[in-house]
């Protein structure tokens, strides 16, 4: 099976939804902020601090590179950046998970661990900023998509079977 890589903007659900798409399919699943938080032995939100985004870019790519050679049947949550790397579309098929803005916001503030959901995206710390950013990525993330799920008010499991079936139709 050719990979799927998750994106879309940070709270977005990837996670989520990646979490059901592997209980109703042979898929595997990796993260590439976890794969990053591993490799550095701490949190992204400390490489933010203590070395900064360039830095964090870079181990991106790194991953990125380490993805396309030696990864297959797995469905790849990205963190809400990673969308740029040039060889996305070597990794796997590319599916964007869209939703509006505000509705993003209420979906991070509805869950029972918000505040550490807020905190440890340090670009989520300026909702006014990150509403630019997200604007600027919107058109971004379509053109790179070879598959767009809106996932507004839906489960994650909706979401999941929805994306299993773009995939199949797709390849
Ligand atoms: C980022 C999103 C985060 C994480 C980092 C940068 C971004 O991942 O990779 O804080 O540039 O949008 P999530 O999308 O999982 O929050």
């Amino acid at each position: 099976m050719k990979n799927i890589i998750l994106i879309g903007f940070m709270g977005v659900g990837k996670g989520s939804v990646a979490r059901e798409v592997i209980k109703i399919s042979e898929y595997l699943s990796l993260d590439t902020d976890d794969l990053i938080e591993s490799m550095e032995n701490r949190t992204i939100k400390k490489i933010f601090e203590e070395e900064g985004e360039a830095y964090f870019r870079a181990l991106e790519k790194k991953v990125a590179m380490w993805l396309q050679a030696s990864v297959t049947n797995t469905l790849i949550s990205t963190g809400g950046g990673f969308y740029r790397q040039e060889n996305l579309k070597e990794i796997g098929t590319v599916v964007f998970l869209d939703s509006p803005f505000d509705k993003i916001i209420k979906r991070i503030k509805n869950h029972p661990n918000a505040e550490k959901k807020l905190k440890k995206r340090p670009l989520l710390n300026n909702l006014k900023k990150a509403k630019e950013l997200y604007n600027e990525r919107l058109p971004q993330y379509t053109a790179v998509a070879d598959i767009i799920i809106d996932v507004t008010d839906k489960s994650a499991l909706e979401c999941a079977k929805e994306l299993l079936l773009k995939v199949k139709q797709d390849a």
